[in-house]
């Protein structure tokens, strides 16, 4: 079966997307192949990572392409050079207009650091996200693997998985507990699945 082609977005450290490529390294992501990194930010450590795993990466800037259109006119010249069939957001901190989520119906995955429909949506990202959790007192919190409409944070739920909050706990440490008990294990797993069914459909249209 040929693998499907994925585009994994980034903005900041890029930890999800290491562990997309170490996923890749190691055949637990096997039925896709990340052929391109986009960031949205030209000095993201994400980029550094791409590079050492010998991927390409693109910088894809709103502010220096000077608006919405223009950033997403951009992306999608870029996503064609590749051929890219999905798409992963791993930490996109922009948002993506409905003209934009519309031309990848169930072909967008993102992974947000709790669980949907609990602290997400418009304004909630990165450690913002576990200041909420914590100022709000929960006991549970978690990662959500989902795909991409114009809603924020509103398409289908994928896979989710809960982490305990602790005793103690500040946002930092809260971050990285959610991220090395869900976020990095939830999102390769969701997007083997995802790149597998795009990958069937694709043979039995052939
Ligand atoms: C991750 O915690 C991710 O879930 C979150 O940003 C962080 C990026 O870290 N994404 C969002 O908040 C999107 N709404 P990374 O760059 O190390 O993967």
């Amino acid at each position: 079966m040929t693998k499907t082609r994925i585009a994994v977005f980034v903005s900041g450290g890029g930890t999800n997307l290491q562990a997309l490529l170490d996923a890749q390294a190691s055949g637990k992501l096997h039925s896709g192949q990340i052929v391109l990194v986009v960031s949205s930010q030209p000095d993201a450590y994400a980029l550094t990572r791409a590079e050492r795993a010998g991927v390409p990466g693109v910088v894809c800037s709103r502010k220096e392409l000077g608006g919405q259109e223009a950033f997403e006119a951009a992306i999608l010249q870029v996503l064609e050079r590749y051929g890219a069939e999905m798409i992963v957001l791993a930490g996109f901190m922009s948002i993506l207009s409905k003209d934009f989520t519309d031309r990848f119906p169930e072909r967008i995955l993102n992974v947000h650091p709790a669980l949907i429909p609990s602290f997400c949506g418009k304004g909630y990202y990165g450690l913002r996200v576990h200041e909420e959790a914590l100022k709000r007192g929960v006991k549970v919190t978690g990662a959500t693997v989902h795909f991409v409409n114009e809603i924020p944070d509103g398409g289908r739920i994928i896979l989710q998985k809960p982490v305990m909050i602790e005793e103690g706990d500040t946002p930092r440490t809260l971050q990285r507990r959610v991220m090395e008990q869900a976020e990095w294990i939830i999102l390769p797993q969701a997007a083997e699945m995802v790149a597998a069914d795009i990958a069937e459909r694709k043979e039995h249209a052939d």
